[in-house]
């Protein structure tokens, strides 16, 4: 198994280039379920997690092909796919796949409402929480839906089609936004969803189904309005930025100091994080580019933040501030409000001297003069990350075991830091 060798203590210098959304990239993906007409998706970013995507959409009978190779694969843009579901073979999404990647849950939706007919393991997916799907089920019952379990699969029939509802989610999931959003582009009539997601990843999955041929009104708003079709057709699009590789590389920098370029950043994707960096007194201006992020001398600022729903501060950008908080001139206090058990990430910090205090959702973290390295062991995608910027503040080395999580959702992240001047290396095997 691959492990990651950090030795820290170096300010990064140089451009990062941000790759295309995972977030995005999967429920696009998903999308080319709804149609028998080819889906091109640009900018896809090679990773784990795409690429177990792929293997599942082709055993439902899409057919997948990256387009030549990139010519040089340390420039920004992504793979492009193509994928063209002409017929779904296939209504089971087993087990062994599911299990491995929670996103892979969604293609119930598109399944059911283009076959009348789906059958989908329940899902895993990274450790941090109890992660329920009753309210994907409620909106497919919704929109008439009649629906199962049945040893671990959920059993989904609407042998008529789906037909367009009224749904009020009582919380805001992203998950349950797309499946509802994926499924009401193919079901007859008009679907309303309220208190919908509104994270760029579901504007990015709307403005797609949009050139499929979905009306879809208040992208970008928690009121989403679909008119969906008795048919979609294939379409073009890119895949949006993502938002958290950006905001962790921008941590990265905040942690080590140095001046550093994000190239093909947004910062409209990142304004509560972008003001918490800030806060913490780190320089985040605009550049031709992307996001400029420098820091230098100066410590660090202590911040307390809540994750809470976009535009709130992400969930997946809370254990990248926690590693940075370690090393504070002052308490800081994290609260988790979107996830029960994503602390994971604690237990490990402190082997490199961090002190951080949990009570329920909430984490204190004091502050201490330096971390140092130690072996620390990756659990899930975020946490995994954290360790890797606190590895890259710390004296002396770090060695990172179990590091697929960190393939799962970083695209050639040793590259991209060590092309900055970090000292990381994978060892293999
Ligand atoms: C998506 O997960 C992301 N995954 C997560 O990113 C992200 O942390 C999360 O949204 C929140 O932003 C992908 O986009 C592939 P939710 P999702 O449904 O959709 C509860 C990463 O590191 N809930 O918005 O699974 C749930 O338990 C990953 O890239 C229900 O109660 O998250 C949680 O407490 C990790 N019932 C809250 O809602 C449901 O039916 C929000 O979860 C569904 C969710």
């Amino acid at each position: 198994m691959d492990r990651i060798k950090i030795t820290g203590g170096t300010p990064l210098k140089g451009i990062i280039p941000i790759s295309g959304a995972k977030n995005a990239a999967l429920p696009l993906m998903i999308a080319s379920l709804l149609t028998s007409d080819r889906l091109t998706l640009k900018n896809v970013p090679n990773l784990a997690d795409v690429n177990m995507l792929a293997r599942i959409l082709r055993n439902h009978g899409a057919d997948h092909s990256i387009e030549g190779k990139r010519a040089n694969p340390s420039t920004l843009m992504g793979d492009t796919f193509h994928l063209t579901a002409r017929d779904i073979v296939d209504t089971t999404a087993p087990y062994e796949m599911v299990s491995r990647m929670r996103a892979s849950f969604w293609v119930l939706g598109p399944i059911l409402a283009r076959m009348g007919e789906a059958r989908v393991s329940l899902p895993g997916g990274c450790a941090i929480g109890t992660r329920p799907v009753d309210l994907h089920l409620d909106g497919l019952k919704a929109l008439g839906a009649e629906i199962d379990i049945d040893a671990g699969y959920v059993v989904a029939k609407a042998p008529r089609g789906l037909r367009g509802n009224k749904i009020v989610f009582p919380k805001v999931s992203v998950g349950a936004t797309h499946q509802v959003l994926l499924a009401a582009s193919l079901a007859r009539g008009e679907t309303v969803i309220e208190n919908a997601a509104r994270e760029p990843e579901v504007g990015d999955v709307a403005e797609c189904l949009v050139k499929m041929g979905a009306g879809i009104e208040g992208i970008g708003t928690s009121t989403l309005r679909i008119q969906g079709r008795t048919r979609l057709d294939g379409a073009i699009h890119t895949v949006l930025p993502d938002r958290i590789e950006a905001g962790t590389f921008a941590c990265v920098v905040a942690a080590t100091g140095g001046d550093v370029v994000l190239e093909g950043a947004r910062r409209d994707l990142l304004v509560t994080a972008i003001a918490a960096l800030e806060k913490t007194g780190v320089s985040v201006t605009d550049s031709p580019d992307g996001i400029r992020i420098a820091r230098n001398g100066a410590g660090i600022e202590p911040i307390s933040l809540e994750t809470q729903p976009f535009p709130g501060f992400p969930t997946d950008l809370q254990a990248q501030f926690m590693a940075l908080m370690t090393r504070a001139k002052g308490t800081s206090v994290i609260r988790e409000t979107i996830f029960e058990n994503r602390f994971m990430h604690v237990q490990e910090l402190a082997r490199l001297g961090a002190d951080i205090q949990l009570h329920g959702d909430t984490a204190t973290i004091r502050g201490v003069k330096g971390l140092k390295g130690a072996p620390v062991m990756a659990t899930d995608l975020r946490a995994s990350v954290s360790l890797v910027i606190a590895g890259l503040m710390a004296e002396g080395e770090t060695m990172i075991n179990r590091v697929y999580h960190l393939d799962r959702g970083f695209e050639r992240l040793e590259e991209k830091l060590s092309r900055c001047g970090a000292s990381i290396e994978r060892i293999t095997g």
